[in-house]
């Protein structure tokens, strides 16, 4: 079996996705700004992705910005009907891509368009309203306005289902009296846990939980344990990474970054690892925030 189905699957919105899949922000130029060097190793990985049997891409038309979304719909266009893409808004970028929030209803709505746009879609599967609250993660405060703004575009046929990104416990559950909430991504990985509890309640409302910088983001995860058990099993530091946010709970679909063939093979080859008690019991200890 490949290792990508044997990931499983989950229900993300109406729709089975194998538990493994890509994200595509590390497409885009330094700094997410601007296009790749080498586009045409871009235009490799998506269509490498696919070929493995992913089935779930996550972007963001503020990933270039428009570049990101542009490669996915040069390399994929016609989309294969098993695809389902999860795109974000809330943000825009700068002439010197800087992230600036951009959460008014007319700034969501051209989001949208130009989403639908650059990807060469009628509908968006799902939307994630990414908070821009605070720079520093999730932090309290009122995401109706947004939220109003984006069900309305829902209503209009544009978005099939909405998700929240980098939001706390309150604004799931204060969304949730809205809408209803088909993924929350967050970040999450196995060095930064602030999530278990999120997890663990969505995981019971079957609702799935997405970690962006499963392998730590621009400074990606190094640990001496991490790499003692990788030597121990015959596997990659990172595959290890992987193979835990699958064994942490059920709701949890990856979406790991790579703007590299061979990378991205180790990523989709990390459900053939079974982590052993022993691991899992080093790991679930890890110290927290290392990369
Ligand atoms: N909602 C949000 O606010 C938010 C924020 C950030 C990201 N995201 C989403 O989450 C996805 C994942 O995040 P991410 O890509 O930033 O971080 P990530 O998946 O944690 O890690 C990506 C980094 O790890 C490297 N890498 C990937 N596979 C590797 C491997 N097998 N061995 C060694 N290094 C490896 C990549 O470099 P190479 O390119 O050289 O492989 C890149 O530097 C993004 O693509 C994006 O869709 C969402």
């Amino acid at each position: 079996m490949s290792s990508v189905k044997q990931s499983g699957s989950f229900t993300l919105g109406n729709r089975e996705v194998w538990r493994l899949g890509y994200g595509a922000m590390q497409l885009a130029g330094p700094g997410v700004f601007g296009p790749p060097k080498d586009p045409q190793t871009a235009v490799k990985v998506l269509q490498a992705a696919l070929d493995a049997g992913v089935n779930h891409i996550d972007t963001s038309d503020f990933y270039g910005p428009h570049v990101t979304n542009q490669i996915i719909k040069q390399a994929l266009h016609p989309y294969p009907q098993e695809l389902t893409i999860v795109t974000k808004v809330s943000a825009r970028r700068d002439d010197k891509g800087n992230w600036l929030p951009a959460l008014s209803a007319p700034e969501l709505t051209q989001a949208v368009e130009d989403n639908l746009r650059n990807l060469g879609l009628d509908v968006l599967e799902v939307v994630n309203l990414r908070s821009m609250i605070s720079a520093h993660g999730p932090a309290e405060g009122s995401l109706e306005e947004p939220l109003e703004t984006l069900i309305k575009l829902k209503d209009r046929g544009l978005i099939r289902h909405i998700g929240l990104s980098n939001v706390t416990a309150k604004q799931v559950e204060d969304g949730q009296k809205m809408t209803d909430i088909a993924c929350v991504q967050n970040f999450y990985n196995v060095a930064n846990r602030h999530d278990d509890a999120l997890i663990d309640s969505l995981a019971k409302q079957n609702i799935p939980y997405v970690p962006f910088f499963p392998l730590g983001g621009f400074t990606p995860l190094q640990s001496q344990e991490l790499d003692e058990i990788a030597a121990n099993l015959n596997a990659m530091p990172m595959q290890v990474a992987l193979a835990w946010l699958l064994q942490r709970a059920p709701n949890i679909l990856l979406i790991p970054g790579t703007s590299s063939l061979g990378h991205l093979n180790e990523n989709l080859t990390a459900a053939h690892l079974t982590l052993p008690k022993d691991a899992l019991d080093v790991l679930n200890n890890l110290p927290q925030a290392l990369g």
